[in-house]
């Protein structure tokens, strides 16, 4: 009896010690609610929000962060942005082709021992915004814009948290905390201040598709397509795990149907 008196007198402890620390911390606020296409054992992503997502990424956010581990050829892949079925080779996708030949990429060296410069091709990774991390920090007061192949994996409630963060510039900070040059409230941020400025405003981009680019719409798309760079192939598990469902499903009938008629002719 005595142990366990100790381990709650303990847990009690610990819990005490814990709880303040949690609210001490900073307060900060719950990502928002928010309804994607792609949630479910059946969602699948909307093209027209991967392709718009696309373009905020690249048009805004791709100035400062990378998507270190994703190669331009993903974005015509099947389940990606700008597959096309008649070029299942996305190396060969024009519209890749023509995203791709945008970036300047240093490749080399050449025969001379030389690095050089040429357009990009689809095989090549999504460029990089700085040379290092120590580029990308100094170049963002002492912050490090973190890296987007699986930055909504990486952050719990990741899709609604980053579309809650990008739309929660607009609140005034409390009268105890002080906002330093370079440092942005946002209280959905852990802490309440970071250092990325506010990123959208409405009609910051064009979208070809004659979408209105709200705010809301932009960072609705932005996150989409990360979930998509986050897990490129998840259209594909979801078919795989549908297939594997009716398969087990017909297993069961079957062995079902074999054990009734293996002992069909005993009686009771
Ligand atoms: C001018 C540079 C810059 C641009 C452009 C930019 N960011 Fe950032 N971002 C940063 C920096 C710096 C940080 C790190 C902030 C910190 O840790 O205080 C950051 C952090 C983040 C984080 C991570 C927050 C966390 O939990 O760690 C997300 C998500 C994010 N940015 C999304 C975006 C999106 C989406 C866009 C495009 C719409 C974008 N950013 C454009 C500089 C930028």
């Amino acid at each position: 009896m005595k142990i366990i008196q100790r381990l709650l007198v303990a847990a009690v402890g610990v819990l005490a010690l814990a709880v303040p620390t949690a609210w001490a911390a900073g307060e900060y606020y719950k990502p928002n609610k928010h309804v994607w296409s792609w949630e479910g054992p059946f969602g699948t992503y909307d093209r027209g929000e991967l392709q718009r997502g696309f373009l905020v990424y690249q048009q805004v956010c791709s100035a400062c962060h990378g998507m270190e581990q994703l190669h331009l050829r993903n974005l015509g892949e099947q389940g990606g942005p700008f597959y096309l079925a008649e070029y299942p080779n996305a190396n060969d996708n024009p519209i890749v082709r023509a995203i791709a030949a945008e970036y300047i990429v240093e490749d080399g060296p050449d025969e001379f021992g030389d690095m050089f410069e040429r357009p990009g091709r689809p095989s090549d990774r999504f460029p990089y915004p700085y040379a290092n991390q120590a580029q990308g920090r100094a170049a963002n007061g002492g912050a490090y814009p973190p890296d987007f192949s699986v930055i909504v994996k990486a952050r719990k409630q990741g899709p609604e948290y980053i579309r809650s963060l990008l739309l929660g510039y607009d609140y005034e900070p409390p009268d105890d905390l002080e906002v330093r040059p370079g440092n942005y409230y946002n209280p959905y941020f852990p802490g309440g201040l970071l250092a990325m400025a506010p990123q959208l405003q409405d009609d910051l981009i064009e979208y070809p598709d004659g979408a209105p680019a709200t705010r809301e719409q932009m960072a609705h798309d932005v996150v989409t397509f990360l979930a998509w760079a986050s897990e490129p192939h998840m259209e594909a598990r979801k078919r795989m795990g549908l297939m594997v469902m009716i398969y087990l499903l017909a297993l069961a009938g079957l062995l079902y149907a074999a054990y009734r008629q293996v002992w069909s002719n005993v009686k009771h």
